[in-house]
């Protein structure tokens, strides 16, 4: 895409944004993060903040980032730069641009690992291994499989290559028809896996684990993780969702589709919840595994349905599509940023992003393996990556985001952007995003530095 038709360029329709932004929103923080953080912290009571944080602080933030991205018609950097201009405050805001920008690229760094996995486990279930495997063989081969550095290293270079790739040939055309058929075949597949944990034997005990809070289970330390789990799943505080305000055109009611993508990125998380959680206890493992809950416990309903190899085989492909969707929002910012601010071409920007993002992907490759002892603080590198992007920059440019659209753009272009039809609505909407998100994630903060 040339610069001229990037800046200008818009999405074909409604439809093509709600595709475009629960691609975005959809991904491995659903399918594979929330049943993993919320097995490591204790279940419901994770959930319900998760929940809770998604309502309060969620839906303020994503219709106040696509707000400004729509109304600054750039990449997040100089979106930021031209409002500040345009209320006539300090251009540091745009380095909320910035921030996101580096954000975006760390996510994908370690985000093409994991989806690497998914495409490793496309091939692999197919193998007569899965044949009725069992728990303990089933973490057997994961446990192998991660102790490869080659081949992880291999499944991340496929990932960044397809990412880039795809990225290079520009935001719309492809993905927006790929997306189309993707998201119901997901929807449709985590289904299929729901009615599968029904009859499980641990479905009683599985949905009681995500839904009975137990508070007593959740640090503040959780509280933060659920709170940085909202941001990275919806995928808010980064400018991806900003980059793809800027396409939407103007007479988009940008409240009505955010909660559409809301609605759609949680149903998707909680559906993939109820499909893990009973076959976990049901083949008695243990909920707190880490990454590989799902590699662990999925491919032993694959290995254990009848005709599970294909319906394995299908399930992997889609996690590689919804991740790819995502992936492509992750390095949008850095990519539109270097093709606005540098005159660079689009695959230019696209290759130098990419590489820069596989070899800082390796620090994370090397975690499950030859450094998965080199620890600081008790962290990998892997999780070093992962709390300092969800836990903390993302909730720090989400809220740098609703302060910037509360308090300094003015209430006439909020309004005049927003076009909510009640003005009810429109107050509701001041109040969260002047108030309760700031607040909310301050309070978060201290909490999990244990000054509450
Ligand atoms: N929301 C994506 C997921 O859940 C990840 C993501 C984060 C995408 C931030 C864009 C921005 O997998």
């Amino acid at each position: 895409m040339t610069e001229q038709r990037f800046v200008h360029a818009q999405w074909s329709s409604r439809l093509a944004f709600i595709l475009a932004a629960s691609g975005s929103a959809i991904g491995l923080g659903n399918i594979w993060k929330f049943p993993y953080l919320a097995g490591d912290n204790g279940g419901g009571a994770f959930v319900l903040v998760y929940l809770l944080s998604v309502v309060a602080i969620g839906i303020p933030i994503m219709i106040a980032e696509t707000m400004l991205g729509r109304r600054g018609r750039q990449s997040p950097i100089n979106t930021m730069r031209t409002l500040a201009e345009e209320a006539k405050t300090s251009p540091l805001w745009c380095y909320t641009g910035w921030l996101g920008v580096i954000a975006g690229f760390l996510i994908l760094s370690y985000y093409s690992v994991i989806a690497g996995w998914a495409m490793a486990y496309f091939f692999k279930i197919n193998s007569a291994l899965f044949e009725h495997i069992d728990a303990a063989s089933s973490t057997r081969l994961f446990e192998n499989f991660k102790a490869s550095p080659e081949f992880l290293g291999i499944w991340h270079t496929f990932f960044m290559v397809a990412t880039m790739f795809i990225v290079s040939r520009g935001v719309s055309g492809g993905l927006e028809r790929l997306s189309r058929f993707m998201m119901p075949a997901l929807l449709l597949m985590l289904l299929v896996l729901d009615v599968y944990a029904m009859n499980s034997g641990g479905f009683g005990q599985g949905l009681a684990f995500l839904f009975n809070p137990d508070f007593s289970k959740l640090t503040g330390a959780g509280v933060l993780v659920a709170l940085g789990q909202a941001f990275f799943s919806l995928g808010l505080g980064m400018g991806s969702i900003m980059v793809y305000g800027s396409y939407l055109p103007s007479d988009v009611s940008i409240a009505r589709s955010s909660l559409f993508v809301i609605a759609a990125d949680t149903l998707v998380a909680l559906l993939a919840g109820v499909a893990i959680f009973p076959l976990v206890f049901a083949n008695g493992l243990s909920p707190a595994m880490g990454p590989g809950l799902i590699f662990e416990t999925l491919p032993i309903a694959f290995g254990q349905m009848p005709g599970g190899w294909l319906f394995g085989m299908m399930f992997f492909a889609l996690i590689f599509f919804a991740a790819i969707t995502s992936s492509v929002a992750l390095i949008e910012p850095a990519v539109a940023f270097l093709s606005e601010n540098k005159r660079m071409d689009r695959e230019k920007a696209c290759l130098y992003s990419g590489l820069a993002c596989w070899v800082a992907g390796l620090g994370t490759v090397f975690s499950f393996n030859l450094w998965s002892d080199v620890k600081w603080l008790d962290k990998t590198v892997y999780e070093w990556v992962d709390m300092l992007t969800a836990e903390i920059m993302l909730p720090i440019g989400g809220v740098l985001v609703a302060v910037f659209a509360g308090w300094i753009m003015s209430k006439a272009d909020s309004e005049s952007e927003l076009k909510l039809q009640n003005p009810r609505h429109y107050q509701a909407w001041l109040i969260l995003v002047r108030y309760v998100a700031p607040l909310g994630v301050a309070l978060v903060f201290l909490d999990a530095m244990g000054l509450l």
